[in-house]
């Protein structure tokens, strides 16, 4: 039997609201942190809401208020870790405030209570660094919205130990959701590393005037994607969206420099959705996108290309298998289909040579095509993790 029990969730927002409510849905006491009482008062609100949705749909199986019973919110960090078997932190992305956060986490939580991180890039040997039990130290990340989004990464720092990381794949199927073991600790694990680049493709298209985020978006939805990009990016937050490409910038390069006008919306504090304004207008509910806005401009196989040359850097990294790659973007980002599922009806060395003309035209070389797909050995690689 599990020794986890009792769960610390650090961050009533977007995640850390979700987290604690699919921790509490699975039967585990939960205490939820945040820095002040509205924000707790917000996620509270949030759980119910979302619950109160899942009822109606007679998708639980206990009453809205039983559930949300086993949810304390607290504002003192001591008093949320002091009981805990794990914490989750899902405190905003910046490095020195987690650290700070896991100073004070390892200082007051029980010697065998396991830390995790819902870092969305972070390098989690880096941040484990800053307790004294990095053996007891991993990545947990969950996907948003949490409630619906199946998949969960399960990440080894340089010294997670073994045993940590089987409890935590085991937490995670009792929340009812898939893990996926990340053994290699690189930014953005699976899931985001492989949508890095469609980032810095998608601000290139606003920054050269290609198309308006309207006309992407209508595009990408017409082709099935549950939203469009730009909304996407709204939907995590624009915040969450600059830290993450501040933290690439630093440890993977220079191409991912945030543009101005992404740290401008910051500081008018057009975060999307949680503040009612990004990209589009929030205040209303979900923007409607003009799906006839659709734009021949935009070319939605250049995102796939994008994201097919990243997933295979990973592999080549050594960081995933194709067939973790398809699962991770499937159940991460709710995707039709992997972004393997569609190269292995490619030929590879069109890939590389569309790739190479968005690499010159965009002045990135993170668009530069992976050897296997310039040597057009993607078949071979196929082969070699048996993937059919
Ligand atoms: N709680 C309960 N139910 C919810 C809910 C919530 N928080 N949010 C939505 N729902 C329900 C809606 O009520 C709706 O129910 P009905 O079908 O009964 O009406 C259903 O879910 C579908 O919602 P919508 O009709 O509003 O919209 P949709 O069909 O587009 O589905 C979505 C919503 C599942 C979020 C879908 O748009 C989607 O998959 N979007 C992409 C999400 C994604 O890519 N997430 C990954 C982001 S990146 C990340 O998380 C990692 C990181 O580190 C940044
Ligand atoms: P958010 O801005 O919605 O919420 C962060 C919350 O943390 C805020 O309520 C804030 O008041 C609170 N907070 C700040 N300092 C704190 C502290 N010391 N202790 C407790 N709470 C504190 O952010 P979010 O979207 O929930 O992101 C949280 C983390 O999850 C980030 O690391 C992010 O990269 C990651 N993540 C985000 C998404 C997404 O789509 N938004 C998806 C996966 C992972």
């Amino acid at each position: 039997m599990s020794r986890i029990k009792k769960i610390a969730v650090l961050g009533a927002g977007l995640m850390g609201h979700g987290i604690a409510e699919v921790s509490a849905m699975a039967g585990y006491e939960v205490k939820m942190r945040d820095i002040k009482q509205e924000f707790l008062d917000k996620g509270m609100n949030m759980i119910k809401d979302s619950l109160q949705k899942m009822g109606a749909k007679g998708k639980l199986k206990e009453p809205v208020d039983k559930i949300l019973s086993r949810i304390t919110p607290v504002l003192s960090l001591e008093e949320a870790v002091k009981d805990a078997d794990l914490v989750i932190e899902a405190i905003p992305e910046i490095f020195d405030l987690k650290v700070q956060t896991f100073k004070e986490c390892d200082k007051y939580a029980k010697p065998d209570c396991i830390l995790a991180s819902n870092t969305s890039t972070m390098s989690i040997t880096e941040l484990s660094k800053a307790t004294n039990r990095q053996d007891k130290f991993a990545g947990l990340h969950f996907f948003n919205p949490v409630i619906l989004m199946r998949l969960v990464e399960v990440i080894r720092g340089q010294n997670t130990s073994e045993e940590v990381m089987k409890i935590l794949v085991e937490f995670v199927k009792s929340l009812g959701k898939v893990p996926v073991r990340v053994e290699k600790d690189v930014p953005g694990f699976i899931a985001n590393r492989i949508a890095a680049p469609t980032s810095v493709l998608l601000l290139g298209i606003y920054e050269k005037g290609v198309a308006t985020p309207e006309e992407v978006d209508a595009k990408m939805k017409s082709m099935g994607q549950p939203m469009g990009p730009f909304e996407l990016m709204d939907y995590v937050g624009i915040d969450t969206q600059y830290h993450i490409l501040k933290y690439y910038e630093k440890t993977i390069g220079p191409d991912y420099k945030p543009p101005e006008f992404l740290e401008k919306m910051v500081k008018e504090n057009k975060l999307g959705a949680k503040s009612g304004k990004g990209w589009y207008d929030w205040s209303a509910g979900r923007p409607q996108i003009d799906l006839s806005k659709a734009s021949e401009k935009v070319n939605p196989m250049d995102f796939m290309f994008v994201e097919i040359n990243e997933a295979v850097k990973l592999v080549e990294m050594g960081v995933a298998t194709p067939q973790d790659v398809d699962t991770a973007l499937k159940l991460g980002y709710n995707r039709p289909f992997g972004p393997f599922e569609l190269a292995r009806n490619l030929k590879d060395v069109e890939i590389a040579a569309r790739l190479e003309e968005l690499s010159k035209f965009y002045g990135k070389e993170i668009f530069k095509p992976a050897k296997t797909l310039k040597e057009g050995k993607l078949a071979k690689m196929f082969e070699k993790f048996g993937y059919t």
